[in-house]
């Protein structure tokens, strides 16, 4: 598995995203949600994207970030280089919507309650989730910075932010933001200028919904002609060559590609074995 790094921190190149696997349209049985994060790590993943707010109902907070806890106290193997990536900053009341609470005061006492259900003393990646129109971004990053300081979080990382609060985030972390997670898929290309401006400043960036998010990304292919046909000269699935052209476009890229089922993130992770050349990444972009 080749690696990419987050802060000072080396991960597997591809990640795995939790989110289908606890919103809806989630496995019935969490034993087979258990068995992906086992075929994940199995095949060298070293970094799990969560967040509290991965869940359906409303008395069930932070139902992704248990199960990953879960999986990992029951991995047979050593989970002690698995970045957990998880955000804070939104909330789901129930009935299908998602709504932001950037409150200093709220972050806060998110973050304490992921650190219990992931089971430890300092949570590896927390990422701002999204922001909060009704409170100044400042106040919400201050409140991951005070965390950072404090140690509860090991690293910082934002989301969802557009290149002026990248910067105001970098600025408040004290040069300390390492990733900014941001939608980036061929369908959806217009966090580009967001993708740049982190490979200029050497942070990592995440793309969501790699693949197009879980309703689409079995039709990539038939969506995408150039990906249907590079896939096909190069006998592996369009969704492989899509997460191969999400790599080249910059060292700083690691997808976390969403997964329910082992295949598709074992699929998923071959990309990082895949090199596209000049020819085959004009015809992604341009064709
Ligand atoms: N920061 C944010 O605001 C935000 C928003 C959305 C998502 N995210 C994060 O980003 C992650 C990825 O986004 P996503 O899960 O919504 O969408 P995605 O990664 O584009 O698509 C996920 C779907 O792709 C399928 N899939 C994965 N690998 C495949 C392969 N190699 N071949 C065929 N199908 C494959 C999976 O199918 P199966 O389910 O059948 O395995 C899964 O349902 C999420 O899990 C979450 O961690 C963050």
């Amino acid at each position: 598995m080749k690696n990419r790094r987050i802060g000072a921190v080396e991960v597997s190149a591809i990640g795995l995203g939790g989110m289908p696997m606890s919103v809806e349209g989630r496995p019935d049985d969490d034993n087979r949600s258990i068995r992906t994060i086992h075929a994940a790590l199995d095949a060298g993943v070293t970094l799990i994207d969560t967040a509290d707010s991965y869940h359906v109902h409303a008395d069930e907070v932070g139902h992704n970030e248990s199960l990953i806890a879960r999986a990992l106290a029951g991995y047979g193997g050593d989970t002690s280089d698995v970045l957990v990536a998880t955000k804070g900053g939104m909330f789901r009341p129930g009935d299908g919507t998602w709504g932001e609470d950037g409150r200093p005061e709220q972050i806060r006492a998110a973050c304490e309650a992921s650190l219990k259900r992931l089971g430890v003393e300092s949570i590896g990646l927390y990422q701002h989730h999204r922001p909060d129109l009704s409170v100044p971004y400042a106040d919400s990053i201050g409140a991951v910075r005070d965390l950072l300081d404090e140690g509860k979080i090991q690293m910082a990382g934002i989301s969802n932010a557009n290149p002026e609060q990248i910067r105001q985030a970098q600025e408040i972390l004290g040069g300390r933001l390492v990733s900014v997670q941001n939608q980036f898929s061929p369908a959806f290309r217009s966090s580009e200028p967001e993708l740049m401006l982190c490979d200029e400043l050497g942070i990592a960036f995440l793309p969501w919904a790699p693949l197009g998010g879980s309703a689409q990304a079995a039709q990539l292919g038939s969506r995408f002609q150039p990906f249907a046909d590079v896939a096909a000269s190069r006998g592996v699935s369009p969704q492989q060559i899509c997460l191969a052209w999400h790599l080249a476009q910059s060292p700083v890229v690691i997808p976390i590609p969403g997964a329910r089922r082992p295949e598709s993130i074992l699929d998923s992770v071959a990309a990082t074995a895949l090199t596209l050349d000049d020819d085959e990444l004009a015809a992604l972009t341009f064709g």
